[in-house]
């Protein structure tokens, strides 16, 4: 019996050994000969089918990380690529995330026919929250991560807290809010001629404080605003590492994933609590429609007899910070590094804000002038929105019956599509020759629409203009957001010039300041710091 036993272990080992040098040999043929990976990924994992046959990336992919690096070591590089690649093959390229081999779409009609319901909501889902599990219990079943077959219904209630009743209400808090920021840079201007400050810090509390404000209104205090804020883009932060990405380590009892799944349950725990005190107020009196906090445009907004659970309101909260808090100071940080470079456009703009300002004799910027003023600087504004769109790759559409047919491609089920925001902005076939250039009269120049509709800084332009996305599935916040760019950039502009530090002079208009972040379009860190000096005029 012993005899057999040593055997059977003897022979168990051979095989687990074997297995291991089997495996082993495989990762080093995939590591070292990038072609060989590409042949095995496209034939057991690329469900992209183009003209009968199916459709490879232009660069074989890296072992185990698909091509996203090839995109973030060299992104200019990947993106004129991408376009060359793409005058052959219908606007496609393929790009390999880890095993899952993603449809990228640059044609414009297609990218319509993706953003339209017949794919985006009746053939396709969302689905990210899967590999992104901090995300999906911060707010897994808010309008952001919800499936397809949920979302019409959240859409419909929640459109009602973004309507332009509530933007109006909450446009006040807005400037609020700036008047703080401005107090801090005259406070480090103090005895000073100029400062130099961190512009993406800058923008990143006043996005998170003016977010947080908005959802919340005076039902937070001040102290535990900024305290929630603050741990709720610690999490996103923490969310996005790649370590957090993996389900198994973020439910583990290790120190690090506990702290952080204490914090969500303590930020749910809050607005749980201001929600049902909420709806137990409304049920008791008739409370007024009054603005100045989405949530309770949230619990109160109910169409043909759907609501939102008290679950779904709060994990909404969050999907409205977490969509608008990084994109906002993202955005907010292009365009100040971009004026920096441009100090004659930030001239331009200055004179056109403190043209306005003079006629109401420096009083506070008007409602009116936050929601639709300044066209000149609102053209700035949405140029620079085109040009460095702070989500890059639009959020996978991910199919959910087979042969889903986009133009001359057919796609398996699960296959997931995009389309590379930055790449449509800079081809010459989507905005003319100077597609590249930086030039924000293209939009006071369009004929396109009504009057002044082409420098509204959330038109869509026909569907071209694509920061926000278009067709049913586009940013819901985006109203919002061109009332924090319009009344931020007109109460900075109006005190404060803005410039390069010297050392950073001779990069001025080399369209360098930005890097590829995975799939977000950031300014670089090392480029945010500018020099600021108080307006003499
Ligand atoms: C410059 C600022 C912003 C940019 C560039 C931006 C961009 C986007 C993009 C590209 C999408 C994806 C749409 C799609 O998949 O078709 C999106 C969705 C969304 N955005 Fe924004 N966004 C911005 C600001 C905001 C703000 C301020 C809020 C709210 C406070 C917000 C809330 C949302 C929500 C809730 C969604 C999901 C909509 C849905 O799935 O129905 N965004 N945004």
């Amino acid at each position: 019996a012993l005899h057999h036993h040593v055997e059977l272990m003897v022979y168990v080992s051979t095989v687990i050994t074997g297995l291991i040098f089997v495996v082993f040999s495989l990762i080093t043929v995939a590591v070292c000969f990038p072609e060989y990976y590409a042949l095995f990924l496209d034939t057991f994992f690329n469900g992209i089918v183009y003209k009968g046959k199916t459709l490879k990336a232009f660069s074989s992919p890296t072992f185990p990380f698909g091509t996203i690096f090839h995109k973030i070591n060299d992104p200019k590089n990947w993106m004129a690529r991408s376009l060359e690649f793409g005058k052959d093959h219908s606007g496609f390229h393929v790009e390999w995330v880890l095993h899952k081999a993603v449809l990228v779409v640059n044609d414009f009609d297609l990218v319509q026919k993706l953003l339209g319901l017949e794919i985006t909501i009746k053939k396709t889902t969302r689905k990210g929250d899967e590999t992104l599990p901090v995300l999906k219990k911060l707010f897994g079943k808010g309008l952001f991560m919800i499936r397809s077959h949920e979302w019409k219904r959240q859409h419909r209630v929640a459109t009602r807290g973004m309507g332009s009743k509530h933007i109006k209400a909450y446009t006040p808090v807005v400037i609020e809010v700036i008047k703080r920021v401005v107090q801090d840079i005259e406070k480090k201007l103090e005895g000073k001629d100029e400062v130099d400050i961190d512009v993406l810090e800058m923008f990143q509390s006043f996005a998170s404080e003016t977010t947080m404000r908005i959802l919340f209104g005076g039902e937070l205090s001040q102290e535990d605003l900024l305290r929630t804020g603050k741990k709720f883009c610690d999490c996103i932060f923490e969310g996005m590492r790649p370590i957090n990405m993996l389900t198994l380590y973020f439910k583990s009892p290790l120190p690090g994933p506990t702290k952080l799944r204490n914090d969500i349950d303590e930020l749910h725990a809050i607005s749980s609590e201001i929600v049902k005190k909420f709806r137990k107020d409304m049920k008791e009196k008739d409370v007024e429609e009054e603005g100045g906090a989405l949530l309770k445009a949230l619990c109160r907004a109910s169409d043909e007899g759907d609501t939102l659970t008290d679950e779904e309101v709060v994990h909404n909260v969050y999907a409205f910070a977490g969509a608008g808090i990084d994109t906002t100071s993202t955005g907010l940080t292009h365009l100040m590094i971009t004026l920096a470079e441009r100090p004659e456009i930030q001239e331009k703009m200055a004179e056109e804000i403190l043209a306005a300002s003079n006629e109401r004799d420096g009083k506070d910027l008007t409602i009116d002038e936050s929601l639709a003023g300044f066209p000149y600087t609102s053209a700035v504004i949405k140029e620079s929105l085109r040009l460095f769109p702070p989500v890059g790759a639009l959020p996978f559409r991910h199919c959910t019956v087979s042969n889903v047919k986009l133009g001359p491609a057919t796609l398996a089920k699960n296959t997931p599509i995009s389309a590379w925001i930055p790449t449509t902005a800079r081809s010459e076939s989507w905005w003319g020759p100077d597609a590249k250039e930086f030039r924000p009269e293209r939009f006071l120049e369009m004929k396109e629409g009504r009057r002044g509709e082409s420098v509204d800084i959330t038109h869509p332009l026909g569907g071209k203009f694509l920061t926000f996305s278009g067709g049913v599935r586009s940013c819901i916040g985006k109203k919002l957001a061109a009332v924090e760019f319009r009344s931020i950039v007109a109460m900075l502009l109006e005190k404060f010039e803005f410039r390069l530090l010297p050392e950073h002079e001779h990069l001025a208009k080399k369209d360098q300041h930005w890097e590829i972040n995975n799939f977000l379009f950031k300014p670089r860190e090392d480029r945010c710091c500018l020099r600021v000096k108080r307006r003499v005029n």
